[in-house]
């Protein structure tokens, strides 16, 4: 069983450099099966998520050569199958964005549902309502949903609820549909126009992505492109609390300032000197966090994915903090984690009521899900004593390097084989 191993207590210092967008990136994957051409990826991020993701299109006939650790070569002129197994969409559930892809291509596509996973119920009848007003006719049947259309054709799709996964769908389909498309209350974030910017270049019509009314005019086919991914927000977010958490000074590169602007807002709120430049930014921290309010929103709203981070580093703060999340209904499972740590945190509803604590104490803990996993970071990091953490696949998905990059910046943190290693303090030898 791998681990995480911690011995917190060091502010954390220096430079760390900014990966490719994850969330970006499995929707452009997906999407690059759209071409018979090859497409070539750069800057994509080197986790967990994409490999299984890529696990997947190879198991329909997609090529995919590494050209190195960041760039791929793709070319999907090859698919024999319009299904995609339970064994990927078990892994990741962004494997559903091939319904989209491969319904826009070939209309027609096979994709086990997306099981209950565990930051809320997270439905997708928004996905299968637009589907269905593009002209597919939609089955789920033995845990798969099929999608089957002579021929799609443009709709005027308006969803109930502002959702990344839908858009993304939506807007991969109705690219090769006849007709202009219009999706009313899309989401903003980021990933969203990258995908959009990404299909562009592959030949597709489409305008207003990053405002809530996309257009897509349909085009006959799209074609090969070169496309380098965007920094990622999350990731980016995530090291600017760690820097928060630690009373560090960190500059996080290679990212695009506008993109954490809610994130940097909140920081500043607490007492850190936010120093923005072109591509980076320079988080200062005080020696001890002022308290504040948080409410998780879609784009630009503060991300759900950076509320267990907040949180962690809000617990540590001076005065009482509330967070509100208002997007997942079960993503406080790591607070339980966080108690054991010494923090003082209470749930009520979709609201965390935190009354700073002067110090974290480390602890043996387990991460829930990928971001509560990197929250469990954090508060490790700020912990001056042996924190381990367990279930890392979880953070693994989402973060490449995690332990390399916060050595950089001075952290004493280290991967390890719980079953082959002896003891924590020879570990922690340094
Ligand atoms: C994406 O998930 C991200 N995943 C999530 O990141 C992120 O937390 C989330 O967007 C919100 O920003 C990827 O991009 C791969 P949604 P997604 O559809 O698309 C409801 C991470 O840590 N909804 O925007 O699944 C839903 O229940 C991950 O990197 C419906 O009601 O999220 C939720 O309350 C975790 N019906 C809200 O919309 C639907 O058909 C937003 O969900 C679809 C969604």
């Amino acid at each position: 069983m791998e681990q995480y191993i911690i011995k917190g207590g060091v502010p954390l210092t220096g430079d760390v450099t900014i990966g490719g967008a994850k969330n970006a990136a499995l929707a452009i994957l997906a999407a690059s099966v759209m071409t018979d051409d090859t497409v070539v990826i750069e800057n994509l991020p080197d986790v967990n998520d994409t490999k299984v993701l890529l696990n997947a299109m190879e198991s329909v006939g997609v090529l995919v050569k590494h050209e190195d650790r960041h760039t791929v070569h793709i070319n999907a002129a090859q698919i024999h199958s319009v299904t995609i197994h339970t064994e990927y969409i078990k892994k990741i559930r962004a494997s559903y964005y091939m319904l989209g892809a491969l319904l826009g291509k070939y209309n027609e596509a096979c994709v086990a549902l997306p099981g209950g996973c565990n930051i809320g119920m997270r439905p997708i009848d928004q996905h299968i309502k637009g589907f269905q007003a593009l002209g597919a006719e939609v089955n789920l049947e033995r845990g798969m949903i099929t999608a089957k259309a002579e021929k799609l054709h443009a709709a005027h799709i308006y969803l109930d609820v502002v959702t990344v996964g839908a858009t993304i769908n939506l807007m991969m389909a109705a690219c090769l549909a006849e007709g202009r498309t219009i999706i009313e209350n899309a989401a903003k974030e980021p990933h969203v126009v990258d995908l959009a910017n990404f299909l562009s270049s592959m030949g597709a019509n489409i305008k207003g992505a990053g405002t809530d009314v996309i257009r897509i005019n349909g085009v006959e086919r799209l074609h090969g492109t070169e496309y380098s991914i965007i920094p990622d927000q999350i990731e980016a977010g995530s090291f600017m609390l760690c820097g928060a958490a630690t009373g560090g000074d960190i500059t996080v590169n290679n990212v695009i300032p506008k993109h954490l602007e809610s994130i940097s807002a909140k920081l500043r709120e607490t007492g850190c000197e936010i120093i923005e430049s072109d591509d980076a930014v320079r988080v200062k921290a005080p020696d001890r966090l002022r308290h504040t309010h948080v409410k998780t929103l879609p784009y630009p709203g503060f991300p759900t994915d950076m509320q267990p981070q907040i949180v962690a580093a809000l617990g540590l703060a001076d005065g009482t903090s509330i967070v509100t999340e208002s997007i997942f209904e079960n993503r406080f499972r790591y607070v339980p984690e966080l108690l054991k740590m010494g923090a003082n945190i209470n749930i009520e509803g979709g609201t965390a009521i935190i009354e700073g604590v002067r110090g974290y104490s480390g602890a043996d803990l387990s991460a829930p899900d990928l971001r509560a996993g990197a929250a469990l970071v954090i508060a490790g990091l700020a912990a001056p004593d042996i924190t381990t953490i367990d279930s890392i696949n979880y953070i693994e998905r989402g973060y490449e390097d995690f332990p390399e990059k916060l050595k950089h910046l001075g952290a004493r943190i280290r991967k390890i084989d719980a079953e082959k290693e002896e003891t924590r303090a020879h570990l922690l030898a340094v």
